[in-house]
């Protein structure tokens, strides 16, 4: 069978990975794919919404699957241009991706469904979200109703943040044309429960959690993910049990009622609080850097759960759970500004999985050429031995514009 990755970080070379173990997968592409990818699929030079010539291509090369990483793709409408041509993909329509690409339909159907998660209004106007964030106890948190990289959530500590925040998603429009969705102020642990989506059918995996700040200790400013670990010691069987029976069965469920079904990877950033586990916001996609920690621990054929999903099948699925976890290597100054173009070597006598997230190759060379630059994965006895274990790697890689975290998973 051949099968193409849309994408081009760590998130999909954990999907090209774990497709390469299949028998049936006989060729994989990638678009555009990276210098890691590379190795085990055929780069294809298409940038990843560029649904057009990625139809073309599907359709010239027969495909018998298509995987989307990212949710610039989904927002595009990939899924829905490649259904239109008969091809079979995985992931969402464009209108069910909206519970990611939309925080005020998100909020929206959380509310129509009783789905836990914070109270929140919506505004367009500036002057009467800041006097809503007035009448209200700080932190506020600000969220720019579309998608904004990341970038489009502040927790304002006080008046002038605030002010700033709403001027710049309401006046300056520095996301684009927009509302803003303010809500409450929730406290606990994060963590990501992704599954897998087949309209009414719910299938979870294993849980993760990210560390979005920067800098060891949860400092510096937020970034895509700097690492990632799982199992999760502050998660019970009965939290689980509660976020899926609660959480993701009823907002899958909500699609469907809808009208929207949900097809593909419907991942729930969810926070423990006092008061319960609740929604913090949902993706339409795999998580960047969960995947890597997440797809290792699959037994089942990928590409039967892919095509199973995709066509609206019911599938057997199979996971082994086991203490694994990645650190990320980004470039000095990211999430800011950083450089890119810096040599990296890495030496043959790494045995843990490493996925490259952001590099290139020129002249042989192996090159940093993102802000994330790679993930190495590492398994243990526990939490800690796994720590260390990547961490060994880490340290031999050579490039000298990388830093990384050594805190992944000690909390
Ligand atoms: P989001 O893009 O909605 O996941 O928000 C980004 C980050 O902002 C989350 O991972 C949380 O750490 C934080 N955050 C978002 N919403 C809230 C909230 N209601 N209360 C506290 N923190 C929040
Ligand atoms: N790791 C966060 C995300 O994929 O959105």
């Amino acid at each position: 069978m051949n099968v193409l990755v849309i994408g081009s970080g760590g998130r999909e070379h954990a999907i090209v990975d774990a497709l390469s173990k299949s028998k049936k997968v006989s060729k994989i592409y990638c678009a555009p794919g990276n210098a890691g990818i590379a190795k085990q699929a055929e780069l294809v030079a298409l940038k990843d919404t560029d649904v057009e010539k990625l139809v073309a291509f599907a359709v010239e090369k027969n495909m018998d699957l298509t995987v989307v990483g990212p949710e610039t793709s989904l927002a595009a409408g990939i899924t829905d241009v490649f259904r239109e041509n008969n091809l079979r993909i995985f992931g969402p329509s464009k209108n069910a991706a909206q519970i990611e690409s939309s925080k005020r339909f998100a909020k929206n159907l959380m509310i129509k469904y009783n789905i836990p998660t914070a109270a929140y209004e919506v505004f367009t106007d500036f002057e009467k979200a800041l006097n809503y964030v007035k009448s209200k106890p700080f932190p506020a948190v600000l969220k720019y109703d579309g998608l904004a990289a990341g970038k489009g959530v502040v927790i304002a500590e006080n008046l002038d943040e605030a002010e700033i925040a709403l001027k710049d998603m309401l006046v300056n429009d520095k996301f684009g044309e927009g509302k803003v969705v303010i809500e409450d102020f929730l406290e606990g642990p994060e963590f990501s429960f992704l599954c897998l989506v087949n309209g009414t059918e719910v299938y979870p995996m294993p849980l993760t959690q990210d560390h979005k700040r920067a800098f060891d200790g949860d400092k510096g400013p937020n970034t895509g993910g700097m690492g990632v670990y799982g199992p999760l010691p502050f998660i019970t069987e009965d939290d689980k049990k509660f976020a899926l029976e609660n959480i993701m069965k009823p907002t899958a469920e909500a699609m469907m009622k809808e009208g929207i079904p949900f097809s593909g990877v419907l991942y729930g950033g969810l926070m423990k609080t006092q008061n319960g586990i609740k929604v913090i916001e949902f993706n339409a996609r795999f998580g960047d850097p969960e995947t890597e920690i997440i797809l290792p621990k699959l037994k089942s054929d990928i590409f039967d759960v892919f095509c199973g999903i995709a066509d609206g099948k019911h599938i057997e699925i199979e996971w082994d759970d086991y203490p694994i976890l990645g650190i990320v290597m980004a470039s000095k100054g990211y999430p800011d500004h950083y450089e890119k173009g810096f040599e990296i070597k890495i030496p043959n006598d790494i045995e843990t999985t490493i996925y490259h997230m952001g590099t290139t190759e020129k002249n042989g060379k192996l090159l940093t050429a993102g802000g994330r630059v790679m993930i190495v994965i590492g398994q243990g006895k526990d939490l800690n031995d796994a720590r260390i274990k990547a961490l060994e790697s880490v340290k031999k890689i050579e490039c000298e514009n990388l830093f990384y975290r050594t805190d992944i998973g000690l909390k």
